[in-house]
């Protein structure tokens, strides 16, 4: 889906989204910690970004239990494209709204080279996530030898193009850059190749749809990315597991 035009913004979103994807950490009493770390400084405080968190699914009704009330979302981290069926060991975007959940994350570079998930895949998982009313955050990013080879602004056009299905809606999709090579390694692209990567996407997606920056984001390096008027939020993994280092990330959004 290529939508060309002017980038612009949805003044419903006008404020950042910090995600925090926890991936496959946390047994229920880590879990419950992090919520309430992250519950009790949402209460403490006014903030002028959103906030969600993304544990794995084993965690969901245990942390949407903690997190009730604080205006912090809940999202999933993958769902099936079927909203339900004889897919052992898979989860529904229909079960994850069920759970509380208005968010999932797709495509991420750890279902696509991991799992070996093609765009075709993550597009009908977007699809599946619509079906059952979640915002879809699709994750794009080029290989480290990809951008080496001047191709990542190509690859993540092709993933663009062939993971997010036609009727994409800045209410329904949110775009994570998120180059691989930058994922829990502690090094970050640059503030330019991020702006330029950012504005080639939004570029491409409908005007005002939030484009997050995701890849070793932490407390230090946050208010340089989120500063930049391209960037609309971020999507953490590792400094995520620390309330005090996601509030502080949430800080430098606000
Ligand atoms: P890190 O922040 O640990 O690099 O992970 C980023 C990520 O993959 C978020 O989805």
């Amino acid at each position: 889906m290529i939508v060309t035009g002017e980038r612009g913004r949805n003044m419903a979103f006008g404020s950042k989204l910090v995600a925090g994807n926890w991936k496959m950490h946390g047994l229920r009493a880590d879990g419950v910690a992090l919520a309430r770390g992250l519950a009790e400084r949402a209460a403490g405080a006014g903030r002028a970004c959103e906030l969600l968190v993304c544990p794995p699914a084993s965690l969901l009704t245990t942390v949407a239990g903690v997190l009730d009330g604080c205006g912090i979302a809940l999202g999933g981290q993958d769902c099936h494209a079927a909203a339900k069926g004889p897919y052992t060991g898979d989860i529904s975007a229909e079960m994850l709204a069920d759970l509380g959940c208005r968010y999932v994350i797709l495509g991420h570079s750890e279902r696509r080279h991991g799992h070996g998930e093609s765009d075709q895949v993550v597009r009908d998982k977007v699809a599946g996530a619509w079906r059952a009313g979640l915002v879809a955050i699709v994750c794009v990013g080029e290989t480290r030898q990809q951008r080496e080879a001047g191709e990542a602004a190509g690859v993540v056009s092709v993933q663009l193009t062939a993971s997010i299905p036609d009727g994409a809606t800045s209410d329904t999709l949110v775009v994570a850059y998120e180059p691989v090579w930058a994922i829990g390694t502690g090094l970050t692209a640059t503030t330019h190749d991020i702006a330029v990567m950012h504005a080639e996407i939004h570029a491409r997606v409908p005007a005002g749809t939030r484009v997050l920056y995701g890849g070793s984001v932490n407390p230090k390096n946050a208010a340089e990315i989120l500063g930049l008027a391209e960037v609309d939020g971020a999507l953490v993994g590792g400094a995520s597991l620390s309330a005090d280092d996601f509030w502080s990330i949430a800080g430098a959004a606000g």
